[in-house]
């Protein structure tokens, strides 16, 4: 299952303290966004520390509305969080007193609908997608970082929402780990067909995953640019991450993301006093 996700006109303003003062000021985070994600696409989404990436995604899940423009999954304008979109944290967020299986079960318990059996079933087929057949009855601390985050990744995916979002979910892995994890999440889009949106600050990873990767700049944050990602991925025994073609997209990434290329200094004109 999949839906196309977009947003238009995008504002999120956060009401914050001061620097020295005790008076309320607006921060914008977000100002004329605009971004259609397509139903079934793999999107990346780039940019510096700070410049909105999370909020884009709360939004998208629902955990806050904007100040302004509109915010739609599957065509629907998003007014709360809902199964129909999974999150994945940089944090691991599992239950730290039941079982990788009972983490999964328990999702699928919120889901209702599924008898105790069928949870289990579902459960398992999860765990097994993502390589963890054999770890279902190990608690979060038995288990690595990665394994965590695959846990994660399939807690998610068992209530086969329409689109997965995910919030550098590979940031605190090791470098070996984190490849794994990429080539497995890639694996594991082409069989379901979820719409996935991923953040991360890490360019490779940004091309080596997206379809397209949609780069931002920040203060107010915006989408600079969206880039179709074009890799022959058959056609090379060697890694993908250094041919020509995957060289050149990054150096583009990395062109619109150097200081000159965002419009950072701007931001003293992006905080108002609130009267
Ligand atoms: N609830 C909030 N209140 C005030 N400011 C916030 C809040 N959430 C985020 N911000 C600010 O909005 C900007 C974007 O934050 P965030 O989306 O977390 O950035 P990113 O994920 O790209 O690092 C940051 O400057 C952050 O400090
Ligand atoms: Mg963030």
């Amino acid at each position: 299952m999949s839906a196309e996700i977009e947003l238009s006109d995008v504002r999120q303003v956060f009401r914050v303290r001061g620097d020295e003062g005790r008076e309320v000021q607006e921060f914008v985070a977000l100002d004329g966004l605009d971004l259609t994600v397509r139903e079934g696409e793999f999107l990346t989404l780039v940019g510096p520390s700070g410049c909105g990436k999370s909020t884009i995604l709360d939004l998208i899940s629902g955990l806050s509305t904007p100040s302004g423009g509109s915010v739609k999954v599957g065509g629907r304008q998003v007014k709360e969080p809902g199964l129909d979109r999974g999150f994945v944290f940089q944090q691991y967020t599992l239950l730290p007193w039941r079982t990788a299986l009972a983490n999964i079960e328990f999702a699928l318990e919120a889901k209702g609908g599924l008898s105790k059996a069928k949870r289990r079933e579902r459960a398992l087929e999860y765990l097994d997608l993502v390589g963890l057949s054999d770890f279902a009855n190990r608690f979060p601390h038995e288990l690595s970082g990665g394994m965590k985050q695959r846990v994660a990744i399939a807690r998610s995916l068992s209530y086969e929402p329409e689109v997965l979002l995910m919030d550098e979910p590979f940031g605190a892995l090791d470098a070996q780990t984190r490849e794994r994890l990429q080539e497995e999440l890639v694996g594991i889009w082409r069989r379901t067909g979820t719409t996935i949106v991923f953040i991360t600050h890490d360019i490779e990873e940004a091309v080596f995953l997206g379809q397209r990767v949609a780069v931002m700049s920040s203060r107010p944050g915006r989408i600079e640019a969206v880039i179709d990602i074009e890799l022959d991925r058959a056609a090379t025994d060697e890694d993908i991450r250094s041919t020509a073609a995957f060289s050149h997209y990054r150096h583009q990434i990395w062109s619109l993301l150097r200081p000159e290329g965002v419009h950072r200094g701007a931001h003293l004109e992006e905080v108002h006093r609130v009267a």
